[in-house]
């Protein structure tokens, strides 16, 4: 299953959402897989400091940047779960893990500038369906 983070706003929790259910499945001995398409490199940091510190479980963590959506279909076949998270903007990272994504994860803060950007996103989403 992959399981896509993005927004149109920074900030709102993608990283910190994606770490954490990567945590959980890890515990649950599930196969998880971490794909840090944001090059601001958020996960990909968190998750080599969690390396440094030999935290347990172990969580596997990638970069990709452009068209992600070869990548995932070739990881696919390889992990029970791909977590990826993308940057806080409208990008081709966004745009092609919507087309090879099973769950879309969006987080929103409770500000009219936040939901506004759900118009553009939605058109996104659609635009992959
Ligand atoms: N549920 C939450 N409650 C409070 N603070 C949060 C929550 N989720 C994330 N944060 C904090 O908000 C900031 C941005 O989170 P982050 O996950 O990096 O957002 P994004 O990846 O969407 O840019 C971080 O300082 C993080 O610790
Ligand atoms: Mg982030």
């Amino acid at each position: 299953m992959i399981i896509l983070f993005g927004s149109q706003k920074g900030g709102v929790g993608k990283s910190t959402l994606c770490s954490n259910l990567a945590v959980f499945l890890a515990k649950e001995k599930k196969d998880v897989l971490l794909l840090d398409c944001d090059s601001q490199a958020t996960l990909s940091r968190w998750a080599s400091d969690r390396e440094g510190f030999e935290i347990q479980p172990p969580i596997e963590c990638l970069k990709k940047s452009g068209n992600i959506a070869p990548t995932l279909e070739a990881l696919k076949k390889k992990y029970r779960y791909i977590l990826c998270d993308t940057a806080g903007r409208d990008s081709q990272e966004l745009r092609t893990g919507l087309l090879r994504s099973d769950v879309f994860i969006t987080p929103v803060r409770p500000s009219q500038a936040d939901l506004d950007t759900l118009f553009h996103l939605e058109e996104m989403v659609e635009e992959a369906l």
